[in-house]
């Protein structure tokens, strides 16, 4: 039996104790090889790894070694190059290497699996994918939460009415409201980061489940294939994929908040409100009706949300009930995670694009404070000042705001005499206080709509969103892949 072929052909990696291959149909529906032949890089590098580290334990010889890595090193290259595809009869990524390495080195491919598992192969393989994506998903969420403190910036005086129930509450300003946005994503960022962080435990080591006779030493190996730290239990390390359910958690709560981004587009860019429009660039017709410009991208990004909240939630499903240690379910582990970082990804890319191109209309906004009696708290606020008590200063301005819906007009627009009937510690001064931009300006704590606080969130956000690029711009590549890199691989140890 030659290259992990077994007798009837098919490129198993068992045969020994098998009479017959596998049905078709058995193979079709277990196989991964068509979602998860994304990890084939990831894989090799975890393979250089592993390879290396035996090798420096003196595991493996120096002949037999270099020509594994040497032949890991041509897969590679030959991916990145463009000139081999991870395709073929194996039933998984981690098959599909261990063939086309014996191919090309011969039986001393079969050296590679030396202490090693598909087990904790498949988690270190899908650790160093998933930390790939999560720093360019961190990369994406700070593009998003610049474009939007850009805009707050700009309108930073700007006021709108502030809604509760969607129902206008009390002013606010454009630049404000851009910044809670700003800071929904942000936290986002970090959170990714952090999923990062945890999926940086290395299973390598750990084989099947119990570890391994051979003189491995997985903290080395997981040093060389660039993660945080080797395992401390072998059963978990490759039970373990709470690192995938963080990630999709991340991803999930980040999607949450575009989602509702998207129904504040949605909302803004109706006639009825018309706060925003959407550049023609992003937006869509109707093939019926030639009048309409439909903030499409801002509902498919809400719809998508679902699917990215019922990946974590199916993942979690398939987790539960799963004893330990490796049970073939956590091969469903891949698809959704791939769907929601996908998904994620170009979430982010429309929302930095729509955050930056809406065409808002401030003095749209504006005219709405002026419906809905925006200032009747501040007005509630001046009696109280005064001494009148809280509520009934409420129920005195509740009477004023019935007194002007039925005179059509705001509240500083009622007459001194009619204020006054329904609040007696009315005073002619008061009014001036009522206008939304004196509104504003007096909700001047931190973290408060006034232009000036604004100003300081604004500031901060823009520390916070370089800070997170700095921590990006300095994460290295694996030290295996960067000895790949320059030529340095094959050095003896
Ligand atoms: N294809 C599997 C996965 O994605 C890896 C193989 C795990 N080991 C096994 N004995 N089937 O999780």
């Amino acid at each position: 039996m030659g290259t992990g072929e077994g007798d009837h052909g098919e490129p198993d990696l068992w045969g020994g104790r098998f009479r017959t291959g596998l049905d078709p149909a058995v193979r079709r529906f277990t196989g991964s090889l068509s979602f998860d032949r994304r990890l084939a890089r990831h894989d090799l590098v975890a393979s250089m790894a592993h390879v290396r580290s035996l090798w420096e334990a003196r595991v493996l010889e120096d002949g037999d070694a270099r020509r594994l890595l040497e032949g890991l090193s041509g897969i590679l290259s030959e991916l990145e190059e463009g000139e081999l595809e991870v395709e073929g009869p194996d039933e998984d990524v981690h098959g599909w290497i261990e063939r086309t390495l014996t191919d090309r080195v011969g039986a001393v491919g079969g050296k590679v699996h030396t202490g090693r598992s598909r087990n904790d192969q498949t988690g270190a393989a899908l650790r160093l994918y998933l930390r790939e994506r999560l720093a360019g998903l961190v990369a994406g969420a700070l593009d998003a939460a610049e474009a939007w403190t850009d805009r707050a910036e700009e309108h930073r005086e700007d006021v709108m009415p502030g809604y509760t129930h969607l129902q206008p509450a009390q002013p606010v300003t454009l630049g404000h409201h851009l910044m809670a946005h700003a800071r929904a994503v942000l936290a986002d960022a970090r959170r990714l980061r952090d999923a990062r962080r945890e999926a940086g435990v290395s299973p390598l080591g750990a084989a099947a489940l119990a570890g391994s006779s051979h003189r491995l030493d997985p903290g080395r190996t997981a040093q060389l294939a660039g993660l945080e730290e080797a395992y401390d239990n072998s059963v978990l390390a490759v039970s373990d994929r709470d690192y995938v359910a963080a990630a999709l958690f991340s991803v999930a709560l980040l999607m949450t908040h575009l989602s509702r981004w998207a129904t504040e587009m949605v909302l803004w860019t109706s006639p009825q409100f018309g706060f925003a429009e959407l550049p023609d660039g992003l937006a869509q017709g109707s093939s019926l009706m030639p009048q309409k410009k439909n903030p499409e991208v801002a509902e498919v990004l809400r719809g998508k949300t679902g699917r990215v909240v019922g990946a974590l939630a199916g993942f979690l499903t398939t987790l539960k009930g799963l004893p330990l240690a490796y049970n073939s379910d956590l091969q469903e582990d891949k698809e959704p995670l791939f769907d929601a970082l996908d998904t994620g990804a170009g979430a982010l890319e429309v929302t930095a694009a729509t955050a930056r191109g809406l065409r808002f209309h401030p003095a749209r906004m504006r005219a709405a404070c002026d419906r809905g009696f925006l200032a009747a708290t501040d007005l509630a606020d001046e009696l109280v000042r005064r001494g009148t008590p809280f509520r009934e200063a409420h129920r005195q301005v509740g009477r004023a705001v019935l007194a002007a819906e039925e005179r059509g007009c705001g509240l500083a627009d009622l007459p001194l005499d009619v204020l006054r009937e329904c609040c007696p510690g009315a005073e002619e001064e008061m009014r001036e206080r009522l206008d939304v931009e004196a509104v504003v300006a007096s909700r001047d704590g931190r973290g408060d709509p006034a232009p000036a606080r604004v100003g300081e969130q604004v500031r901060r956000a823009r520390e916070e969103i370089a800070g997170l690029r700095r921590w990006r711009d300095e994460l290295e590549e694996p030290p295996v892949y960067r000895a790949y890199r320059s030529g340095t691989l094959l050095e003896a140890p």
